[in-house]
């Protein structure tokens, strides 16, 4: 594990994410902003081989959880963190038509304009407008504007995860609900085969593909740095949240919180 995390101390005190180097907030999101634009290019492919294709379930599975939300036309929907946008197009897929306004978020413009091609090139949006470049912790939208947030793998990145609670609480209508899919780590045999799988295979195979050795061993670690998932339910509660809880996917490789203001 890199120093900048062994520092860190126990789970139950983290803060936010904090890759090698990074000393203060301000520091870990500009290095997680130049990780991700880094990594823009090969991220999709990188992402389906890494994850054998599971994360296109994981997507469809937390979209479909919100599926009453996303069939009203007039619900206003957040996705933060959107990166290349497969979980927004997935909010999109399951909302059908007529849709409701579906933005997404993320602070790379790498990969925000992957996004836009993509949805271009595949018609499933018309214009650029439904993307939109702002940090989680600070977003420029007003109070109580959204029906709908979620983030995709994203939370975790934040460099303050109780403000980015806080802010997402502070942009939901009252009643308004949220999801956020992250890993996990899951326990027992599956838990032990899966370790060596996520430490050792999986940063090389994409420090391999992506040319780039950085991002691969920082996601490891910032998983294991993430609050586990009691951690995480009651920090959302101490956020603004009424209600919350915990699913996990596929033995907890991966998970969704949910929560609703
Ligand atoms: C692992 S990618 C996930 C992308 C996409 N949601 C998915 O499921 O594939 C994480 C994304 O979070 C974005 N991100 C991290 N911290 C952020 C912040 N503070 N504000 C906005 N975006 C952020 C990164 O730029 C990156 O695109």
């Amino acid at each position: 594990m890199p120093e900048a995390l062994k520092s860190a101390g126990l789970k139950s005190g983290v803060v936010g994410a904090a890759p090698e180097g990074a000393n203060d907030q301000r520091m870990a999101a500009q290095a997680v902003r130049e990780m991700f634009t880094s990594i823009a290019p090969r991220y999709d492919l990188l992402n389906h081989v890494l994850s054998f294709n599971v994360d296109r379930l994981w997507w469809r599975r937390a979209a479909r959880t919100f599926h009453p939300i996303l069939k009203r036309p007039d619900a206003r929907v957040l996705d933060l963190c959107c990166g290349t946008g497969d979980m927004t197009f997935a909010l999109r897929r399951e909302a059908g038509k007529p849709s409701p306004r579906i933005l997404g978020a993320d602070f790379s413009h790498a990969m925000l304009q992957r996004a836009s091609a993509k949805a271009q090139a595949s018609a499933r949006s018309g214009t650029n407008s439904d993307w939109i470049e702002a940090d989680a912790l600070n977003l420029p939208f007003p109070s109580e504007h959204f029906d709908l947030v979620t983030s995709a793998f994203g939370f975790r990145n934040l460099a303050d995860y109780d403000a980015g609670l806080r802010e997402i609480v502070r942009v939901l209508r009252p009643g308004g609900e949220c999801g956020i899919l992250d890993f996990g780590e899951p326990k027992g045999a599956m838990g032990a085969l899966y370790r060596i799988y996520f430490r050792q295979v999986l940063p090389r195979v994409g420090t391999l593909i992506s040319g780039v050795r950085g991002p691969y061993a920082y996601l490891p670690a910032s998983v294991e740095r993430f609050p586990d998932p009691q951690d995480m339910v009651e920090r959302m509660k101490r956020a603004g949240f009424a209600e919350a809880s915990w699913t996990p996917y596929t033995f907890g490789i991966a998970g969704l919180y949910r929560g609703k203001k």
